[in-house]
Parts: structure tokens; C-alpha cells; sequence
């Protein structure tokens, strides 16, 4: 009976994961996968750009950002995807934009906030309300 409940306890852990909810500590008992840390940083980077932006100042790309097509995700069938692909390659396009010194990067900054978001409402709802910090 306690492995019963063990294992149904394991199953609303690892069905809960990064997509559902707002976590401070790891919910899947793996750890973080690769993805989950790269959007981590993507998010921190974006926080640096929209800073960058209000004083008027050219953002700087330091993350490397085309992992988003290779790092493993918690849900690999997610990131198989044709939507995902396609929304990962405008994340890439916006920010080799940026890396190529964009003549209008405020545009630019807004085409990817809501890249992340289109990506987010398809495929993985639960970090749309930490995305809307990074709106201008
Ligand atoms: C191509 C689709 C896609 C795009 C674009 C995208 N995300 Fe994600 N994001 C995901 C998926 C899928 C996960 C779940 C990752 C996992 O658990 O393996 C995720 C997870 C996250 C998480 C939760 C990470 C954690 O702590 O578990 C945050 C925060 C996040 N994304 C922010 C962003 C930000 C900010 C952007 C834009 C700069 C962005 N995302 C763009 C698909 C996307």
C-alpha cells in the first residue's frame, strides 16, 4: 500500500511540471532539464534587454540561444514539435537580429516578448504571468 501511494504521489509530481505551475525548487524529481535552465536565462537576459531598452541603449546578446532547438526538455514530445520548431526559429531570427546590431530595437524587443508568449500559450501556459514582466 505505501509504494500505492508513493508512486501516485510521483505521478502528480511529474504531471504537475515546469509548463503547469510557478515553481521555486524543482518539481521533477530529475532535476531541471536542460530547456527549463535555458529559459531561465532567457527570461533573465530578457530582463537585461527591456532594462537596456528604457535608457536608450543597444541590448547586449550573451546567451546562447540557439540551444533552444537542442537542449532536452522535460516533455520531449513539446519541444518534437512543428509549433515549437517554428516559434524557436523566430526566437533565433529576433535574436540574431539583435546580435546584428537591429536598426530598431524597441520593435524588435516587443516582436520577442510576444514570441515568447505565442510559444507559451500553445505549449506551455504556467510561466505566461513571469512573461509579462518583461512587457514594456
Ligand atoms: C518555442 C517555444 C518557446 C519559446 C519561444 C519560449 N518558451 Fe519558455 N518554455 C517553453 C517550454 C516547452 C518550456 C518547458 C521547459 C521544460 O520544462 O523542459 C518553457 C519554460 C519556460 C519557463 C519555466 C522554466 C522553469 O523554471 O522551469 C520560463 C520562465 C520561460 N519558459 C520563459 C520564456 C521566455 C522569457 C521566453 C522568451 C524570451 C520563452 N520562454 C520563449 C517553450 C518556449
Amino acid at each position: 500500500m505505501k509504494i500505492f501511494y508513493a508512486s501516485i504521489i510521483l505521478m502528480v509530481f511529474v504531471f504537475l511540471g515546469a509548463c503547469q505551475s510557478e515553481q521555486k525548487v524543482p518539481l521533477n524529481p530529475n532535476g531541471d532539464s536542460e530547456l527549463a535552465i535555458l529559459m531561465r536565462e532567457m527570461f533573465e537576459e530578457g530582463m537585461n534587454m527591456k532594462e537596456a531598452i528604457a535608457k536608450g541603449e543597444h541590448p547586449k546578446v550573451k546567451l546562447k540561444f540557439k540551444d533552444i532547438l537542442t537542449a532536452d526538455a522535460t516533455e520531449p514530445d513539446k519541444a518534437a514539435s512543428d509549433v515549437y520548431k517554428a516559434y524557436a526559429q523566430s526566437y533565433i531570427s529576433i535574436m540574431e537580429g539583435f546580435e546584428n546590431g537591429a536598426s530598431n530595437p524597441e520593435e524588435l524587443y516587443e516582436s520577442m516578448v510576444s514570441n515568447c508568449e505565442s510559444c507559451h500559450k500553445a505549449l506551455c501556459p504556467g510561466p505566461l504571468v513571469r512573461i509579462k514582466k518583461l512587457k514594456v
